[in-house]
């Protein structure tokens, strides 16, 4: 429950992509937040607020002249009850009348009145979504540090495709919980490594391992969450990139080496979750091998590039993050291998632990020696290793 304590005014203005609205009010009450809804009349046209009401729990507003709020000010008093202010959709019209400061129905009014943070999911026709006065009113309101979530691209209900579908639910839903995370690494680029490596054979076969990317790509997500610019260069893995991330997918190691190595040197944080293949085959043989070739083939390796290593060894490192996976001696191991590398910060963890599941448990290495943290889902534990690297760049010796 990501958003536990949280209380959330949504508005939901006028177009096809209020539909969506009732979806993310299910989904903001499942990550525990409190929701009250406020519609704009034309929002009507498209759901009813009963559908809201059900979802939500909560009485919904339409009317800016609410008889039922006991002091007849419905705007002042969803404001004032708000730790966020999210408009989804948020129209074209309604980010124009957010712009000028007009106030003219339920949710531009509540608009004005608030002292809460407003996100808006914007929603609207690609051309106007491309339209120059549209243009303007997004900078005005960035400028203002109105937060906008989207919009994405794709098949438009009007049957064009481009650029002013609204995120989805669970997009808005995952920027939301980012809003309300620390930001220690606001300005800070961070490049990461995660999931495996995928050492060719032939065109069907290759060496990997059971890294799913779940630990490096909730680490990424953490990161992002704390303000950092990130680059994910990621081996073969199915999971969705974290809203906001930048991906690079690779293959092999030889691959995610080339691709860290050109950024490197611009970053202020390496993290090296990837379960990167120490050995790749010497030859990669063109055609399928076949079982009928006889005798069967020996596969010669080679040893990969350590990138954590190489990153570690520029001239100005950025701050360098390695993780260790081992099945016994862990804190033996873990250490060591910081130390080989020459990095402040290893997080290890067991193997058992690690690979493939949601949850993991972390003990973080440095130069006061081991902290212990308790298991829990690979996102929790993300955020508190983001949370100390932030620390170490700003004192690159502070205790825990
Ligand atoms: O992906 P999941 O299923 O969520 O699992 C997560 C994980 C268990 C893979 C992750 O938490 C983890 O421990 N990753 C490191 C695995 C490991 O043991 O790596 P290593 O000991 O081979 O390497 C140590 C460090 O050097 C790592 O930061 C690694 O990314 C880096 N390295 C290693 C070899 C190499 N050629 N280049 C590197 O950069």
């Amino acid at each position: 429950m990501e958003l536990n304590g949280k209380r959330v005014t949504l508005g939901v203005s006028g177009g096809i992509a209020a539909y969506k609205a009732a979806e993310l009010v299910r989904l903001l009450v499942r990550e525990g937040a409190s929701v009250r809804v406020a519609m704009s009349e034309a929002a009507t046209h498209f759901v009813t607020p009963t559908t809201f009401q059900a979802l939500s729990g909560n009485p919904v507003s339409v009317d800016q002249w609410d008889a039922g709020v006991a002091n007849g000010m419905a705007h002042i008093q969803l404001s004032r009850e708000a730790d966020v202010l999210l408009i989804a959709p948020a129209s074209a019209d309604f980010l124009a009348k957010a712009v000028s400061g007009i106030a003219d129905n339920l949710l531009t009014t509540l608009t004005l009145a608030r002292d809460c943070p407003l996100l808006v999911a914007p929603a609207m026709n690609r051309q106007m979504w491309n339209n120059p006065a549209t243009r303007r009113n997004i900078a005005t309101l960035t400028g203002d540090a109105v937060g906008i979530l989207g919009p994405a691209s794709g098949e438009q209900a009007c049957g064009e495709s481009g650029l002013g579908r609204m995120l989805e639910p669970e997009e808005i839903v995952e920027e939301l919980i980012a809003h309300f995370q620390p930001k220690p690494l606001k300005g800070r680029k961070v490049l990461m490594t995660a999931g495996p490596t995928f050492e060719a054979i032939d065109p069907v076969r290759g060496l990997t391992n059971l890294s799913s990317g779940k630990m490096g790509f909730a680490v990424a997500r953490a990161a992002r969450e704390a303000g950092a610019e990130v680059t994910l260069v990621c081996g073969p893995v199915a999971l969705p990139t974290p809203r906001g991330v930048t991906r690079i997918d690779v293959c092999g190691a030889l691959e995610m080496h080339a691709r860290v190595m050109r950024l490197a040197a611009t970053q202020d944080v390496f993290i090296g979750v990837a379960a990167v293949a120490d050995y790749r085959p010497r030859i990669v043989s063109e055609q399928k091998i076949k079982k009928e070739d006889n005798p069967p083939p020996l596969i010669e390796l080679v040893q990969n590039p350590d990138i954590l290593a190489e990153v570690a060894a520029l001239a100005h490192p950025p701050l360098c993050v390695g993780f260790a996976a081992e099945t016994r001696n862990l804190a033996e191991y873990a250490e060591k291998k910081r130390r080989a590398k020459k990095i402040p910060l290893i997080a290890g963890n067991l193997v058992q632990d690690g690979f493939g599941g949601s949850a993991n448990t972390l003990i973080l290495f440095d130069e006061h020696g081991q902290q212990v943290l308790e298991p829990a889902p690979k996102l929790a534990l993300a955020r508190r290793l983001i949370a100390r690297v932030a620390v170490l760049l700003e004192n690159p010796h502070a205790p825990h």
